[in-house]
């Protein structure tokens, strides 16, 4: 079983850490058995299986929800809960609270939540009560109507020296790891090198300590934009329509079902509910 302590030495060992999405059980479940270290319920949930067109809508009983469903999938994986965007934001009490909500009714181990100075302080107040918490810096989602659309973070002077100061102040909150999304690789590698604990990137290059992709990115489920970070490892988009097209083919076609997927039942029986007319008479 990955615990937060197992993360911090895989760091201190140099060895990788490895982080997908998963929004359900059955997802989880394969992740977990593929021996993924991390399992981020991510708030990406919105735009992946959700339908909206951003992160913004989501809410924490959607979250409950799902993250309720990966930890029955997961036995070895540490499972991160994502805090949705206004579940945080407006008071630190309210953050505290909805934080413990994940851990008291999902059964994950820590949640991550988006920002730096100004969620430093909660942060602290989470992990003295208890809760494992994971940061995320550089391009954050939730606050995209503020930076104009999903561009890289931190490429000038004062924004990666900003970068840099939040990651700082993040570890001596008490985070026990960092999520660094699209941010120049060179600048994120400093990071990584600068923090006692590790940081997990989203393209943001391969000098972090782990990584994470959404699992619906990296398994070609989606047909549209895929970013320039996401690798592509299999392209299920193509197979679950084909799949859906041979379907469709055979039950019109009625060569499905076949005899090796029908259930017989003992000769005679038919006969005695629907004797024929001659029986009958006799
Ligand atoms: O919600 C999410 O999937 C995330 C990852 C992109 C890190 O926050």
């Amino acid at each position: 079983m990955i615990t937060t302590a197992t993360i911090r030495q895989m760091k201190q060992e140099g060895k990788p850490i490895t982080m997908l999405t998963a929004y359900d059980c059955a997802m989880a479940r394969m992740e977990d058995e593929a021996g993924v270290d991390m399992i981020l319920v991510g708030d990406s949930v919105g735009n992946v299986m959700l339908g909206y067109s951003s992160t913004i809508p989501v809410t924490m009983d959607e979250m409950i929800h799902h993250t309720k469903a990966v930890c029955r999938g997961v036995s070895n994986a540490l499972v991160v809960g994502d805090m949705p965007f206004m579940s945080y934001q407006a008071n630190e009490d309210e953050g505290l609270r909805n934080a413990g909500r994940f851990l008291k009714e999902t059964g994950c181990t820590a949640v991550k939540l988006e920002g730096g100075a100004s969620v430093c302080k909660l942060v602290e107040r989470m992990v003295l009560a208890g809760i494992p918490v994971v940061g995320h810096i550089g391009l954050t989602p939730q606050s995209v109507n503020q930076f104009g659309g999903f561009k890289v973070q931190g490429k000038d002077l004062a924004a990666a020296k900003k970068l840099i100061q939040e990651a700082k102040e993040l570890e001596r909150a008490g985070a026990f790891a960092i999520v660094l999304e699209c941010v120049p690789a060179a600048l994120a590698s400093k990071v990584s090198k600068e923090l006692v604990i590790p940081t997990i990137g989203i393209g943001a290059g391969k000098g972090c300590d782990g990584q994470v992709l959404v699992c619906n990115d990296m398994l070609g489920m989606n047909s549209g934009f895929t970013p320039k970070f996401v690798k592509k490892y299999r392209d299920l988009h193509s197979e679950i329509i084909g799949a859906v097209k041979e379907y469709i083919n055979d039950v019109q076609g009625r060569s499905f079902p076949s005899q090796e997927h029908t259930f017989k039942i003992e000769e005679g029986i038919i006969e005695q509910l629907y004797p024929t007319n001659k029986k009958e008479i006799v």
